[in-house]
């Protein structure tokens, strides 16, 4: 008798196991990674209307392992935000992002390979959450709005809406895109596009930290002098922010079904990026400097901010050139 209930309860604690394991595995699906839940191997998060994932990606045939952000919905698979820029990881299988004992969110395979900042935080008191803008947050778990460390704060070459290049004044962090080494390569190469660090509303880029190649002239109010026609376009509203925390550029994008992104490839240029949902393609709409020949390293010769013609946001959509692949690198 007391064999066959044994008999009767083993599978039944089978069955709940299977039940439960889907569950336990779709909350990993979710937009949100807590204490005791980890990611690893193919495992990601989504944002809650689909458009941003994180998790492992393997750029170009390097066979080297990074935590990334993507578009869900874009492919091919479009990165614009990278942890371990400068650490890859090589089995997935054995690497784990996970929160740590002391509330931050750690990347670790047989030692710590990336980590958010390093304060302690209760354990089980915050939260990592992946939003749809595109920025992974650690936040306080009882209050949304209590955010501790984010993404945005931390770009690698990639601007979206919502993010924004500048600095901190409270931290004296800089937000600054960083060129990746080259599109298999994520660790950082020698273009940087920053706010000009001797305190001017202007951004610039620069070349080992030295030349400056290209200056997007001063803020007036509305536009940068040195890009005409920017404060033209109704999708892409640009402003200049400067209050007593941050100083900081920032961009409204009012294209229904469509992405915009601007970054800094590895070549030196920084280019603003089109997706519709229409053309399912990434399309260039702007470039900086516009004449690749203005970037140190591409001709040789430095041309010390050279007159720019900006080729810029005014332009209708209906006359962007289609790119048919991204992350295209100059022949
Ligand atoms: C990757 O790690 C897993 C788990 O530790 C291990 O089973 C597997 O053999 C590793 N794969 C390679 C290619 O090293
Ligand atoms: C973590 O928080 C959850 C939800 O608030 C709670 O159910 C769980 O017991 C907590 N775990 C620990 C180890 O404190
Ligand atoms: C998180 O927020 C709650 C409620 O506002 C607060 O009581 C708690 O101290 C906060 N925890 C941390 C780690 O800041
Ligand atoms: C939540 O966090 C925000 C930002 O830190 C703070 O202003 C607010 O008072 C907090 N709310 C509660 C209920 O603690
Ligand atoms: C631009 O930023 C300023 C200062 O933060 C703000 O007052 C203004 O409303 C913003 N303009 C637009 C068009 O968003
Ligand atoms: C986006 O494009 C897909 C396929 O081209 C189409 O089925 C879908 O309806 C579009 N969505 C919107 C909101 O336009």
């Amino acid at each position: 008798m007391s064999a066959e209930k044994t008999s009767f309860y083993i599978p039944l604690s089978i069955i709940f196991v299977l039940l439960v394991s889907p569950n336990i595995q779709h909350s990993l699906g979710g937009d949100t990674l807590s204490w005791c839940q980890s990611l690893t191997g193919d495992q990601t998060l989504v944002s809650k209307e689909g458009h941003f994932e994180l998790g492992f990606f393997s750029p170009g045939n390097s066979k080297k392992y990074y935590i990334g952000i993507w578009y869900k919905k874009v492919s091919p698979q479009t990165v614009i935000w990278v942890a371990n820029r400068e650490v890859p990881i090589s089995n997935t299988s054995s690497a784990e992002l996970k929160m740590t004992e002391n509330g931050n969110l750690a990347l670790s395979s047989s030692r710590l390979v990336w980590s958010t900042k390093s304060t302690s935080y209760p354990a089980n008191s915050t939260v990592a959450v992946i939003l749809d803008t595109g920025n992974l947050v650690l936040r306080n778990k009882s209050n949304s709005s209590a955010i501790i460390w984010q993404s945005f704060d931390h770009p690698t070459d990639t601007w979206v809406p919502g993010g924004g290049v500048g600095m901190n004044k409270i931290t004296g962090e800089y937000q600054s895109l960083i060129s990746w080494k080259n599109f298999e390569d994520p660790s950082p190469g020698p273009f940087i596009y920053t706010i000009d660090p001797s305190g001017l509303n202007q951004f610039l880029l620069q070349w080992n930290g030295i030349e400056t190649y290209w200056s997007s002239g001063v803020w007036n109010g509305h536009a940068y002098s040195g890009i005409p026609g920017m404060d033209q376009s109704p999708y892409f509203v640009s402003n200049f922010t400067d209050n007593n925390e941050r100083k900081q550029c920032t961009l409204t994008f009012n294209m229904k079904d469509a992405y915009t992104r601007g970054m800094l490839d590895s070549s030196g240029q920084a280019k603003q990026w089109l997706w519709t949902n229409d053309s399912q393609k990434w399309a260039v709409v702007g470039s900086q400097p516009a004449d690749p020949c203005d970037i140190y390293s591409v001709c040789g010769t430095f041309w010390p901010l050279r007159q720019q013609q900006q080729k810029h946001f005014a332009l209708a959509p209906k006359v962007f050139e289609p790119v048919s692949f991204y992350r295209m690198e100059p022949e």
